[in-house]
């Protein structure tokens, strides 16, 4: 019999226990027409309550939610990712696992156990609909039914890690992502990969790294792939003598590993830089020998304990910046967009890479509390439209949809979950990226909540 989850679960972090499918969500308005395609979204979900200290972001149970459009329908279906853990605790019927940050804080029965929860996003190339999570392999997913099909590894030309955010270039299709080289907890250096159209991986280097940190995302122009280094830092040592395996080292400076698309890991060229966490990348292009490297940046990361274990108290929240990064001087010159705070930015990713002017991000519309609104940047006019759903509401990160395969850049919808707190329920909401300020073009209406999650993708039909 499992225990109700403590109190430090509030509101729309309470897990939400079902599984199932709706064959056909109400929609208020009329959604556009050739809106073809599924908006999939991935997020932190424990199935049991947890055990000893708990980061929901890493620790939670994926799960998997699609809306899947077709003619004037929205299908919907929702599934945890069937992961090793969570068949383990499933059987045992408790959590079995402690956090990331304390790997030894497992059940003597779990200690074998990956900690792998594929919570953190989906990716869709190659065919292949995959579930990330922070240090270890995707797990694939149906792309319709959303069942699990197991752990991914490329054939075996990845055998280890991949990192949650890679980067598709939309020229050749490929996917370029990095990950560690030796298996969680052992440190190691890190892993550049090509995995082309086809889903065959095309090219692997190792790349010796300044430190063992924590690589979410990184940066991807045409001709460059920039891998990041923040001071959230991998210490199995620490770890050994009971502090904390992923600690904020504030002393540390940051660096950038600019490189030659599928080139040797010893041709990267370093950039240090002051120590910062620059959480998610919206896009990145080159001009004038530049790289323009648009970033979500906290002074410090706020989901790292201190060495000593310690939380942080005096937290400054995530801005859009652009890093104007110069490789032969081996400078980076930061600029803040404007004064509002964003998470989980996206753009049209018809454009990775290249020259751009339009980027989205969930964000927040005043005092910082949750996510409550959507913020939509113009680069080119330094402006900044915002979409706030109201009073008790919360959003989650937005997708950029084209309004056709040959669309011009920034002309199509943004997609995005919306909870209604005074409800209980959640909406996904239809705007138009150029207009989002006003009131949506539709509204998609879910019977329940979806518990605040992490990030997703759309992809096209
Ligand atoms: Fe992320």
């Amino acid at each position: 019999m499992s225990k109700p989850f403590p109190d430090s679960f509030q509101g729309n972090a309470i897990p939400w226990l079902l599984e199932g499918d709706v064959n056909d969500l109400p929609v208020i308005g009329t959604l556009p027409p050739g809106l073809s395609g599924t908006f999939y979204r991935n997020g932190p979900n424990p199935q049991y309550p947890p055990r000893g200290h708990y980061a929901n972001w890493y620790d939670g149970d994926g799960m998997v939610h699609a809306f899947h459009f077709g003619g004037d329908r929205v299908r919907y279906v929702n599934r945890w990712v069937r992961t090793e853990r969570f068949e383990r605790e499933r059987e045992a019927g408790e959590a079995l696992l402690g956090t990331l940050f304390a790997p030894q804080s497992v059940a003597s029965t779990a200690r074998d156990i990956s900690r792998n929860a594929a919570n953190a996003t989906i990716v869709c190339h190659a065919g292949k609909v995959l579930a990330t999570w922070e240090t270890g392999l995707p797990h694939e997913i149906d792309p319709i039914t959303l069942e699990t099909r197991g752990l991914y590894n490329f054939g075996g030309a990845i055998p280890h890690d991949m990192m949650v955010h890679p980067k598709i270039d939309p020229a050749t299709g490929d996917m370029h992502v990095f990950g560690r080289t030796t298996p969680h907890p052992e440190p190691g250096n890190m892993t550049y990969h090509v995995v082309d159209r086809t889903g065959v991986v095309t090219h692997t280097t190792e790349i010796a790294v300044p430190y063992d940190s924590m690589t979410h995302d990184m940066f991807m122009t045409e001709n460059f792939v920039v891998l990041t280094v923040f001071p959230a830092v991998y210490d199995h040592a620490r770890e050994s003598a009971g502090g904390p395996y992923v600690a904020w080292e504030k002393e540390r400076s940051s660096f950038l590993g600019a490189l030659p698309k599928g080139g040797a890991g010893t041709e990267v060229v370093w950039i240090e830089f002051e120590g910062c966490w620059g959480s998610h990348t919206m896009n990145a292009y080159e001009q004038g020998g530049m790289l323009l490297c648009d970033v979500m940046r906290y002074p410090r990361a706020m989901l790292f304990p201190d060495p000593d274990g310690s939380w942080p108290t005096d937290l400054e929240f995530p801005a859009l910046h652009r890093w104007t990064v110069d490789p032969a001087a081996r400078t980076v010159a930061q600029r803040r967009f404007d004064d509002a705070n964003g998470e989980m930015p996206v753009m049209d990713v018809r454009f990775r890479g290249r020259p751009y002017r339009h980027g989205y991000s969930a964000g927040w519309s005043g005092a910082v509390r949750g996510l409550d609104a959507i913020h939509h940047y113009d680069w080119d006019t330094g402006r900044r439209r915002s979409f706030v759903p109201g009073d008790g509401c919360l959003v989650q990160e937005p997708v950029f949809v084209p309004s056709a395969p040959d669309a011009a850049e920034g002309d199509g919808y943004l997609l995005a979950l919306v909870y209604r707190g005074g409800e209980n329920r959640s909406d996904l909401v239809v705007l138009d990226a150029q207009a989002i300020d006003q009131d949506p073009i539709a509204t998609i209406k879910l019977p329940h909540r979806i518990v605040t999650g992490l990030h997703g993708a759309w992809r096209p039909a």
